[in-house]
C-alpha cells in the first residue's frame, strides 16, 4: 500500500469504543473538563500546579511574549522534594516507587524512602564532588535503578540533566556535552541488552578524550567485569556515596530554572538541545499523567516500556508517576529475551494495570503470534497506551483484543520531545475511541490543523499539526540557539507552533496523525534527521555524496533508506554497503543502521545542482515517478529505479 492508499484506508475506518461504563464512573477526568479549562485558561493551569509543594507559592501564571513562555515564575520549588520527600511526609515512604526487573532476571523492588534516602546520598555526593546549581551534568546509563536516582540528585542539587539515550555512539555524546558543556558525565559499566553487554564506559572514555568541560565521570556498576578507571577524574558510584548521610538540603528552584536538556533531530545535521524548565514542566508530567493514565495511586501497577533515555521515560517513567506516587515498573532489557513473551511475563508477574508501549513494539508482538501473551495472565490490564508514531488500526485492534482482551481503552497519545507531555489524547473515560486517531487536544490545549497558508482547514480536510497557544509543559527554546528555536517553531506560520507532522481530521474533529511531513524520519519511534545520516555518510572515506530519506516499513513505521555515490576507483557491493551501515551505526548509534542502501553514480539533481529528495522518495517507496524533466540528466533517474528494485527486493526476502 502507498502512503495515499493507507491514508485513504484509515479514513473508512469506522469502528468506534465509547467508554465502557465502569470506567467512564471512577475515571480521573469527567466529563466537562475541557469546557472547565476554557472557562479559564490560567485558573485551571494554576490549579494543577497547586497539587505540586511549592518552597515560595507563585501569585503569577504565564508572561507570554511570544514565542518565550515563563510559567508559574515568581514560585519555587524542588522536583525531587515533589516526587518524593512529601510523599514520605504523607506517610508513604513504604510504599514502593519501583519494581526493577533486570534483563537476566534480577529483581528487586524500591520504596519510595528508600529512593529518597538513595536520592540524598547521591546528591550529598555529587555536591561534595564540587558540582553545584547551575551546572549541567549527562547521564548516559542503561535501564538501572541508579539512572532515576541520578536524574533526581541532579534536581535536587539544581543541575540540570541531560541523559543521553544508552544506545548512542561515542560521537553523539561528544556533539552532546559540548554544547551543553556538561562538567560530568554519570554513566555504567556495561549496559545490559538481549543476553550481552554494552560497553558503556568505553564509549564515555571514548567521547571524553574530546569533552574539555567534563571534570568528573561517575560509574555504576552493573556487570563487573573491568573497565579502566581515569584517576582523578573517574569514580565508582559506590564511593560517591560511601559515608553520605540519607538528608539532603534541596535547592529551592525557581519555576523557570533549567530542569532539563534532552537532544532531538531536527532537519539539520545538529540535534537541538530542548531545554526544559522546573515548575511547568512537573505541573504538566503530573497532570497529563493522572488524566490520560487514569492514575490511581492506591491501585495501579503502572508500566511505560519506553527508555528513559528518550523524552517518554523521563515524563511518563520518572517525573510524572513519582510525582503522582505511581508504584512503576522498570525492565531492563529487550522484549524478547530471552523469549517473545518477556512483556507478558512481566505483566502477569507484577499484575500491570497500566501498560504503555510504542506501535513497533505492537507490530513486532504481531508478527510473533498470539502464542507469546496467552501463555500469560494480562487480565490485570485495564488501560493501554501507545506513543511515538502513528499507530495503524490493525496494530490499535490487536492490541486491544490481544493485550487488553478486548476490554481496555487503548489510548493513542500524540505529544513530542519539544511539547514535554502528552498533548493530543483521548481521556479514557470520556472519549470514544476510533482505531489510528488521537482524537483531539487535552483539556487547556489548543491544536488546529492549517494549509500551507496557515489558515485552519475545515473537518474532513489535512495538513500541518500546529499548536495554537502555550502550555505549561513547552520547551522554553533550544540550549544556546534562541534563533533556531523561532525558526524551527514559530516562524513557518505566524502565532502558531509548528510541529512538523501532518494530520487530518475527521467530520467530528478527531486528529489522525499521519508522519513528519519534513526532513526528519521516524524508525521504531525513533526521531532520525536525515540530514544526520547523510553527514555521517560522508564521513567515510570511500563515499562522495549520500541522499537519506524514510521508506514505509510493516514493521518499524520508516526504514531508513541511503543513495549513496561512491568516490571514483570505489566499487558498490554488499559487502561495502554492510560496512557503510556499520559506519553510520557506529557514528550515530545503533539505532540508525540504514535498511537499504542503493549505489549509484548519480543523484538525481536538478539544473541547479539540488538533490530531487522527492523523486528519491518515491524511487524509494516504488511510486511511479512524477515529472522528472527538470532533471539535469534523467537517465540517472531510470537507472536508479532499476537498481532500488533490486535492493528492496533482497533486503525484504
Ligand atoms: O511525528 C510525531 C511522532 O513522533 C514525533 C516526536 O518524536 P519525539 O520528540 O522523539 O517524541 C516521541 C515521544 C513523544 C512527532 O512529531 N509521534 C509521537 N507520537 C505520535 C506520533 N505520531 C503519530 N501518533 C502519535 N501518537
Amino acid at each position: 500500500m502507498d502512503t495515499a492508499q493507507a491514508i485513504e484506508a484509515l479514513f473508512q475506518e469506522s469502528r468506534r469504543f465509547p467508554p465502557p461504563p465502569d470506567f467512564a464512573v471512577q475515571a480521573n477526568a469527567q466529563p466537562g473538563i475541557y469546557e472547565e479549562a476554557e472557562r479559564d485558561l490560567e485558573g485551571f493551569w494554576a490549579s494543577w500546579a497547586r497539587n505540586l509543594e511549592w518552597s515560595k507559592p507563585f501569585t503569577k501564571v504565564l508572561e507570554w511574549k511570544e514565542p518565550f513562555a515563563r510559567w508559574f515564575y515568581d514560585g519555587e520549588l524542588n522536583v525531587s522534594v515533589n516526587c518524593l520527600d512529601r510523599h514520605v511526609r504523607a506517610g508513604k515512604g513504604e510504599k514502593i516507587a519501583y519494581y526493577y526487573e533486570g534483563e537476566p532476571g534480577d529483581r528487586w523492588s524500591i520504596t519510595y524512602k528508600e529512593l529518597l534516602d538513595d536520592v540524598c546520598r547521591f546528591a550529598n555526593g555529587l555536591r561534595k564532588l564540587g558540582i553545584k546549581r547551575g551546572d549541567r551534568v549527562a547521564i548516559y546509563m542503561g535501564m538501572i535503578p541508579e539512572l532515576p536516582v541520578a536524574m533526581l540528585a541532579c534536581t535536587r542539587i539544581g543541575a540540570a540533566h541531560s541523559v543521553i539515550f544508552g544506545g548512542f555512539s561515542p560521537d553523539s555524546i561528544i556533539d552532546r556535552v559540548n554544547d551543553a558543556q556538561c562538567v560530568a558525565v554519570i554513566t555504567g559499566d556495561f549496559g545490559r541488552r538481549r543476553g550481552s553487554t554494552v560497553a558503556l564506559k568505553q564509549n564515555v572514555d571514548t567521547a571524553l578524550a574530546q569533552t574539555p568541560s567534563v571534570k568528573y565521570c561517575i560509574v555504576a556498576k552493573r556487570v563487573g567485569d573491568p573497565v579502566m578507571m581515569k584517576p582523578g577524574r573517574d569514580h565508582w558510584w559506590s564511593d560517591v556515596i560511601a559515608g553520605q548521610p540519607t538528608t539532603c538540603e534541596p535547592e529551592s528552584m525557581n519555576a523557570e530554572d533549567l530542569l532539563y536538556l534532552l537532544y532531538t533531530s531536527g532537519t539539520t545535521a545538529k540535534p537541538k538541545g530542548i531545554k526544559h524548565t522546573t515548575g511547568g514542566y512537573l505541573t504538566y508530567a503530573a497532570m497529563t499523567h493522572k488524566l490520560v493514565f487514569d492514575l490511581k495511586e492506591d491501585r495501579d501497577i503502572y508500566w511505560c516500556a519506553a527508555d528513559i533515555g528518550w523524552v517518554t521515560g523521563h515524563t511518563y517513567i520518572v517525573y510524572g508517576p513519582l510525582a503522582n506516587c505511581a508504584t512503576s515498573v522498570i525492565y531492563e532489557g529487550t522484549p524478547d529475551y530471552p523469549d517473545k513473551d518477556r512483556l507478558w511475563e512481566i505483566v502477569e508477574r507484577y499484575k500491570v494495570t497500566i501498560l504503555y508501549t510504542a506501535p513497533t513494539a505492537i507490530r513486532t508482538f504481531m508478527k510473533w503470534g498470539t502464542q507469546y501473551p496467552k501463555r500469560h495472565d494480562l487480565s490485570s490490564l485495564r488501560l493501554l497506551g501507545t506513543v511515538g508514531e502513528p499507530i495503524n488500526p490493525e496494530a490499535w485492534m490487536w492490541y486491544r483484543e490481544n493485550i487488553g482482551g478486548g476490554r481496555t481503552p487503548v489510548v493513542d497519545t500524540w505529544w513530542q520531545t519539544e511539547t514535554g507531555g502528552i498533548m493530543i489524547s483521548p481521556l479514557p473515560g470520556i472519549s470514544t475511541l476510533k482505531p489510528g486517531s488521537a482524537i483531539r487536544p487535552l483539556p487547556g490545549i489548543g491544536a488546529d490543523v492549517v494549509n500551507d497558508q496557515g489558515e485552519s482547514v475545515p473537518l474532513g480536510g489535512g495538513g500541518y499539526a500546529v499548536l495554537t497557544r502555550p502550555w505549561p509543559g513547552m520547551l522554553r527554546g533550544i540550549w544556546g540557539d534562541d534563533k533556531r528555536y523561532v525558526e524551527t517553531y514559530w516562524s513557518r506560520f505566524p502565532h502558531l507552533y509548528f510541529a512538523g507532522d501532518g494530520c487530518r481530521r475527521d467530520a467530528d474533529g478527531d486528529y489522525w496523525f499521519m508522519g513528519r511531513i519534513d526532513d526528519v524520519m521516524n524508525v521504531s519511534g525513533h526521531r532520525i534527521s536525515t540530514a544526520e545520516v547523510e553527514s555521517a555518510f560522508v564521513g567515510n572515506p570511500r563515499v562522495a555524496e549520500a541522499a537519506v530519506c524514510g521508506k514505509l516499513d510493516d514493521i518499524t513505521g520508516q526504514a531508513i533508506y541511503a543513495f549513496v555515490t561512491l568516490k571514483s576507483g570505489e566499487n558498490g557491493s554488499e559487502a561495502l554497503a554492510n560496512e557503510l551501515r556499520d559506519f553510520v551505526a557506529e557514528k550515530l548509534g545503533r539505532f540508525t543502521r540504514p535498511k537499504y542502501v542503493t549505489f549509484t553514480p548519480e543523484l538525481p539533481k536538478t539544473r541547479s545542482g539540488k538533490i530531487m529528495r522527492r523523486l528519491l522518495r518515491d524511487v524509494a517507496e516504488g511510486r511511479a515517478l512524477g515529472d522528472t524533466t527538470t532533471l539535469a540528466d534523467s537517465a540517472v533517474v531510470k537507472d536508479l529505479e532499476e537498481r532500488a528494485k533490486t535492493e528492496i527486493a533482497q533486503e525484504d526476502a
